[in-house]
């Protein structure tokens, strides 16, 4: 009797009939690089959490994003530091502000590279909250949505080819999108962060942007992992504002998302494998647990096989590295 599976193994033998089959792939034109960029001369300040990875002065910016560029990568995606905080989070709106400096610089030096900017307060606000927060200790929805909708204007006018709000307040894509047109920037698309779970996994982030909130929590504007449904809502309201791809946060613990968000809205959609995604495999790779190459390319590949168009992560450069 001949099973089909005695076919199916030999397929699996050959290289090439393997390649001939595969269903998903993974290559470097498919990834977005982040990068954190800091006020400063000359400055790299390492992560702890993040082996690899540094908060640049945007001269090294400019270097690191020239690699990307050398490597196939085709996106970075920028995260600024500020030099102060306050409570109206004005660095993220200054013209003169790190993510625009960077953005400026960067684009000056590579045109082709494409670059997405993030639209948030907690990297500028002096409590760390996603918004500006009133006296009764909530974020205020609507007062939030005008300075965001400033600080994707400024980006823009900076060069940014795209804009990224992960705040999460409600109605942002809306606003964004109204503002930018508006302001002349209608051909800026709108990356929307639309199913962004309240995640333990960003910890390593909030280390590196200096932005784990003074009080509170993020859970009355992030998502309850336990919720399924209510992702597909969210994104469906953001395509319904304007929204030109969509993000779904955090990636291998939310497959099921990314999934279903691209079933439900067939936009691209790009999957971020968040910071503490990152330090959990550079960790058990350093303690000798895992092989760090085959465990990540298996996640990427994975990420990629659920319906992800492209992949946001740490692991970029290393990645197109192990593909070249
Ligand atoms: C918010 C933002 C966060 C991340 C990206 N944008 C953190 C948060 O919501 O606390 C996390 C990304 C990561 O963990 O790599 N501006």
């Amino acid at each position: 009797m001949a099973f089909p599976q005695t076919r199916l193994r030999r397929l699996r033998k050959s290289a090439v009939l393997r390649d001939l089959v595969r269903e998903t792939d993974l290559t470097p034109r498919h990834l977005v690089y982040p990068m954190f960029v800091e006020l400063g001369t000359d400055s790299r300040t390492p992560i702890e959490a993040m082996p690899g990875i540094d908060r640049l002065s945007i001269n090294h910016a400019v270097e690191e994003a020239g690699e990307a560029v050398a490597l196939g990568i085709p996106a970075v995606l920028l995260f600024g530091i500020p030099a102060h905080k306050d409570a109206q989070g004005s660095g993220a709106y200054d013209e003169e502000g790190v993510v625009q400096l960077a953005v400026r610089a960067i684009k000056e030096a590579h045109p082709d590279l494409v670059v997405i900017t993030d639209v948030c307060m907690c990297e500028y606000t002096s409590h760390g909250h996603c918004g500006i927060v009133r006296d009764d200790g909530q974020v205020d929805n609507d007062v939030t949505l005008e300075l965001l909708a400033k600080t994707a204007i400024s980006h823009a006018a900076a060069g940014a080819d795209a804009v990224a709000p992960s705040d999460m307040m409600d109605g942002r894509v809306g606003a964004l999108r109204s503002q930018l047109d508006a302001e002349g920037h209608k051909e800026t698309p709108i990356i929307s962060y639309a199913s962004k779970y309240a995640s333990a996994f960003y910890g390593p982030f909030r280390e590196a942007a200096d932005s784990t909130p003074q009080f509170g929590d993020r859970r009355s504007y992030q998502m309850d992992p336990a919720n399924a449904d209510e992702a597909i809502r969210e994104a469906l309201l953001d395509v319904e504002e304007g929204a030109d791809m969509l993000i779904v946060k955090p990636a291998l613990p939310y497959l099921d998302i990314v999934h279903r968000v691209k079933e439900a809205t067939r936009l691209p959609i790009a999957a971020y494998n968040v910071s503490g995604e990152y330090a959990m495999i550079k960790a058990a790779a350093a303690a000798g647990y895992l092989d760090e190459r085959a465990s990540v390319l298996e996640a990427l590949t994975g990420i990629r096989r659920a319906g992800a168009d492209i992949v946001i992560t740490y692991h970029a450069k290393d990645v197109a590295r192990w593909l070249q």
